[in-house]
């Protein structure tokens, strides 16, 4: 698991495994707009402030996975222990 901070709510949400974050958030009421929820649609792209993404989604290009700045929630993870995002 790994924790997401959401910085401008400022609430915490643990990931489980077999989670994803957009359904961690879901869960703890934060809404985040979504769509085909398999990685490929694009809408659900959050900005990521701190922590590295686990890139699993089709959307993004290799350069803006290396950068990390950007990830999907519906399918991405986390490979460090936690990621602060802008929402
Ligand atoms: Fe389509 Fe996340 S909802 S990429």
């Amino acid at each position: 698991s790994f924790e997401v901070v959401c910085a401008r709510s400022g609430v915490t949400v643990t990931v489980a495994a077999g989670t994803s974050v957009l359904e961690a958030l879901d869960a703890a009421g934060i809404a985040v707009v979504s769509s085909c929820e398999q990685g490929i649609c694009g809408t659900c792209e959050t900005a990521v402030l701190e922590g590295e993404p686990d890139h699993r989604d089709s959307v993004l290009s290799d350069a803006e996975r290396a950068a990390g700045k950007t990830m999907m929630l519906c399918v991405s993870r986390a490979r460090s222990a936690r990621l602060v995002l802008d929402i």
